[in-house]
């Protein structure tokens, strides 16, 4: 049973029917629907719409179907109303009878769906929080395990510099800090509440919207009805922090499914994150970093999605914003178990230290130190940097390490080498000299993981 049936004479159709009806995807919202409705009610008898009493067995009857809805999220699709809004009434009435129909007085589906939706992206922002903190956590422990592991750090996947594997997992806990951050702003953005600004122009009773909103728990009212129910920055600024945090998720992927790799064997993922091969016994694939990268795709594609639904609207509420909720809930849902799944794979990964140390003593990434050990010596960085250029050209052709060239063979390159140049081509000596806020030196990320600690 549709809320609109007076105006029609004719039947619609069972196709647009299936079309336009919601309920399938907004039944997510009932709590919030529920909740909304109770304030609804409470603010309605402020301006006499309704007695105390009527607002006593509204709110009873509310109270006992979200107890119900809480109990059984799946229940409300056995109903076949149009979306969730007209499934809560139908049920109200069906518990309270005419009293029921009384509660959709001054108010919309248009100020409601975007009320709804906004209550719900706030209780999903909050819950994410603590998953983005729950994924921070396991990478700092991994950085405090790994903390004198040596890394071969990578540009343009060359080996360059050697890190820490401690500063890797560090680079990662300041972009998901930087998700919490966003996070963050977004929830202070849409701490607003339409509700009772009607279909479009605003609810032609009395009411005190900013009691409503604090009502609802958020930190004001709206200020223009046109734009509050057809604003749907909130949808866009949730996918957009899933968008960059999904980039996230996935460049640490690409990052540990690399390390994983037998060509590299820096890492081991454990069994229960990993899967074997139905034809070759050998195998054991990085699925579940594989899957996150992947994922990632369908979040930043929701978001392309959003946009150009939104794109074009004129004003006010067109039935086009019915298409913001399955991608946001779909993108909800992936980012939340992407998380859940990247704390588990950290949890389990057993870094190979022997190996990730002998890769980082290969391909030249001492020559910058002898760059510097050059410049100490009075030589200017420009003309040092071809110095070594030509010594790692010689040094290939013998195909030895910088450090094992002999000393008269080094002078060859530049009279101011002397024998101390080799304490300073260690891997140690290269880490140690990263002394400098944000380097890889033991001592700043000892500070960092107490940091964030
Ligand atoms: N199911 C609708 C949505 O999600 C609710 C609002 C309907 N409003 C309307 N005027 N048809 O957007």
């Amino acid at each position: 049973m549709a809320l609109w049936g007076g105006r029609f004479t004719g039947q619609t159709s069972d196709l647009f029917k299936q079309f336009n009806d919601s309920l399938p995807v907004d039944y997510r919202m009932a709590e919030q629907d529920i909740v909304g409705s109770i304030s609804w009610a409470r603010a309605l008898a402020t301006v006499n719409v309704l007695t105390a009493q009527e607002v006593a067995d509204l709110e009873k009857a509310l109270t006992d179907l979200l107890a119900q809805v809480q109990a059984d999220p799946a229940m409300v699709l056995l109903d076949d109303a149009e979306d969730i809004h007209s499934w809560v009434e139908i049920k109200l009435i069906e518990a309270v009878g005419d009293l029921g129909k009384k509660l959709h007085t001054g108010r919309s589906r248009n100020d409601q769906v975007a009320t709804d939706l906004k209550l719900w992206c706030r209780q999903q922002g909050e819950d994410l929080k603590s998953l983005l903190a729950n994924l921070i956590d396991e990478l700092v422990k991994l950085a405090e395990r790994e903390q004198d592991t040596v890394l071969p750090g990578y540009t343009h996947l060359q080996r360059a510099q050697p890190v820490t594997f401690a500063h890797w997992c560090l680079a990662y806990v300041e972009m998901f800090e930087r998700d919490v951050q966003r996070l963050n702003n977004a929830l202070e953005l849409m701490n607003t509440s339409p509700l009772g600004c009607g279909a479009l122009a605003g609810t032609a009773y009395a009411i005190d919207r900013e009691a409503l909103a604090k009502d609802l728990g958020f930190g004001r009212a709206t200020r223009n009805s046109l734009d509050s129910v057809s604003d749907r920055d909130h949808v866009l600024e949730l996918l957009s922090v899933a968008s960059i945090s999904s980039v996230h998720l996935s460049r640490m992927a690409e990052d540990i499914i690399f390390y994983n790799s037998g060509e590299a064997g820096f890492l081991e993922m454990a069994d229960d994150v990993t899967s074997g091969s139905s034809l070759m016994p050998q195998k054991k694939n990085p699925d579940a970093m594989e899957l996150i990268r992947g994922k990632c795709g369908r979040v930043v594609g929701s978001l392309t999605g959003m946009m150009v639904t939104m794109k074009a609207l004129p004003l006010a509420y067109n039935k086009d914003m019915q298409e913001d909720k399955e991608g946001l809930f779909d993108t909800i849902d992936t980012w939340t178990i992407c998380l859940q799944m990247a704390v588990l794979c950290i949890q389990g990964i057993k870094v190979n230290k022997e190996r990730t140390y002998q890769a980082a003593q290969q391909g030249y990434s001492n020559a910058t130190e002898l760059a510097d050990y050059l410049v100490a010596k009075g030589i200017p960085f420009r003309e040092a940097h071809h110095i070594v250029g030509v010594a790692v050209v010689a040094a290939i052709a013998e195909k030895k390490p910088l450090e094992e060239l002999p000393i008269e063979k080094l002078k060859e390159f530049s009279a101011v080498i002397e024998d101390d140049v080799y304490q300073h081509l260690t891997i140690e000596a290269c880490l140690e000299k990263r002394v400098a806020l944000g380097g890889t030196s033991k001592e700043r990320v000892k500070e960092a993981i107490a940091a964030k600690k």
